[in-house]
């Protein structure tokens, strides 16, 4: 038997202010994202923003249906908008944030599985790594840079692409 470890790491800081002006400036573009989320069932509101390498920024915010699983969330949204429209305009970095009137958040909200993978594919598909920038109302900021600190054991089969 071997015993195997991996260590995943991330950046925590106190507050927005402490980012530099270009993170710092997406996160704010992730709460106004999440101004367009539609969550009537939920009552959970999650607002991703990505800036691309060229400047641009994308947005995307969870999208919910009646029929439950037919929603998406916020960071698929933005990523697949991206494969879509800008797939040439590498991604560099995603902004997420989330809010309810339920209850307080204090800590960021981190993504699904299934959004990790997607991220997974899109940082493949760019041969870059993404930072994320998680934050909510209240609490630390965290900065997670690459997939590998998120998902180490995502699905990969070199097999499968051509
Ligand atoms: N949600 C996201 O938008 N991103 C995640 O990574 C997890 C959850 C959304 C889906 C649903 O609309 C609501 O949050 C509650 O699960």
């Amino acid at each position: 038997m071997t015993n195997h470890e991996i260590k995943i790491a991330f950046d925590e800081y106190d507050s927005l202010k402490e980012l530099n002006t270009a993170d710092y400036d997406l996160c704010l573009e992730a709460a106004n994202a999440l101004k367009k989320s539609h969550s009537p069932y939920s009552k959970f509101r999650v607002g991703a923003a990505l800036r691309l390498q060229s400047g641009k920024i994308i947005y995307g915010s969870n999208q919910e249906n009646v029929a439950y699983p037919s929603g998406l969330c916020a960071e698929r949204v933005a990523l697949f908008y991206w494969g879509a429209n800008h797939p040439d305009d590498p991604v560099e970095a995603m902004a997420i944030t989330a809010q309810t009137d339920e209850f307080m958040l204090t800590k960021p909200v981190t993504s699904c599985g299934s959004c990790l993978q997607v991220l997974a594919e899109v940082e493949k598909k760019q041969s870059k790594a993404i930072r994320v920038i998680l934050y909510a109302p209240q609490g630390p900021v965290w900065v997670i840079e690459g997939i590998e600190n998120q998902l180490p054991f995502l699905f990969f089969e070199e097999r499968l692409t051509t």
